[in-house]
């Protein structure tokens, strides 16, 4: 990392939030996470989030879907597909927004993620939702419990009402001014991710590179990342890692030759297990 403030030596950092699993522990130590998303032609969005949230070490992980939930994932059988309106918010970390669409159920079920009590993730749609509604912001504004929100410039810029251009210009005040007005840790993406804390404190991730420009990357750090949370990160420790492990295991893909051409964030997700487990 790049810090306004210091230069920050990585993985120490880290880790100290990193416990090693305990051999008297269960899958009810290391939390519950909730994807939120899926709309109808993006429920593989909220498959990659919950498949990221699981291979980084969260014990339980339900992809919850606004309209048609699958009956389950082929792939991961180990995930579990709700409904979101049968779903109890209070129950685990949450990831809302990958594929949710912005339609009614969506918006419903947004709404009651940010009424509950647990750590939030908020990302894509969940963001445009609550750029084009401030009732929801003010919600978002006054909950007790962790916000991360993490917009690609597109997103910040909807959320800030400038251009993208206006983003870009300055990436770190754009990160610090939606921190601020959403009571937020926020991690603006891209090349040279910045990350944001409410005190105007500002990071620069140095992990990554352009292998991540490929759809559905965004996706997996929003999984990754609420499952630190549900492990008990801090939101502001849980976004750091979240960035720099998601960037770490592309550098590693591209070093092993997989990449910078044709990485799959599916890919991604088991590059990061590894990346995690030899923290
Ligand atoms: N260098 C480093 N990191 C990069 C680069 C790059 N050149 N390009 C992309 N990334 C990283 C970003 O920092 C981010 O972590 O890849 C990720 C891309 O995330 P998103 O922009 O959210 O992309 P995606 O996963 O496809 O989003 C899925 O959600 O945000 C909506 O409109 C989006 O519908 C789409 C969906
Ligand atoms: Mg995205």
């Amino acid at each position: 990392f790049q810090s306004s403030r210091q230069h920050l030596n990585d993985v120490k950092f880290f880790s100290r939030h990193l416990r090693a699993r305990r051999h008297n522990t269960h899958k009810g130590s290391y939390g519950n996470v909730a994807v939120i998303g899926g709309a109808r032609g993006m429920a593989g969005a909220a498959i990659l989030a919950a498949r990221a949230a699981l291979m980084s070490g969260a014990g339980r992980v339900y992809a919850c879907f606004a309209e048609d939930a699958p009956a389950y994932d082929g792939a991961h059988p180990e995930l579990m597909c709700r409904l979101a309106g049968d779903f109890d918010m209070d129950s685990a970390a949450l990831a809302a927004g990958p594929g949710l669409g912005t339609g009614p159920a969506a918006r419903a079920a947004l709404a009651r993620a940010i009424g509950s009590g647990s750590p939030l993730l908020l990302d894509a749609d969940a963001l445009n939702l609550l750029a084009a509604e401030p009732a929801l912001q003010a919600a978002l504004a006054e909950r007790g419990a962790p916000v991360v929100v993490t917009p690609h410039p597109l997103e910040a810029a909807r959320l800030l009402g400038v251009s993208v251009t206006v983003v870009q210009a300055d990436r770190l005040s754009a990160a610090r001014e939606l921190a601020q007005r959403l009571r937020a840790v926020v991690v603006l993406k891209g090349s040279g991710t910045v990350l944001a804390t409410q005190d105007g404190h500002t990071v620069i991730n140095t992990t990554g590179n352009p292998a991540l420009a490929t759809a559905g990357t965004g996706d997996v750090l929003s999984g990754l990342c609420a499952s630190l949370l549900a492990q008990g990160w801090p939101a502001w420790e849980a976004a750091l890692a979240a960035v720099w492990l998601h960037g770490m295991a592309a550098d590693v893909l591209v070093t092993e030759g997989a990449g910078p051409i044709g990485v799959t964030a599916g890919e991604l997700i088991p590059a990061i297990r590894t990346a995690l487990n030899r923290m």
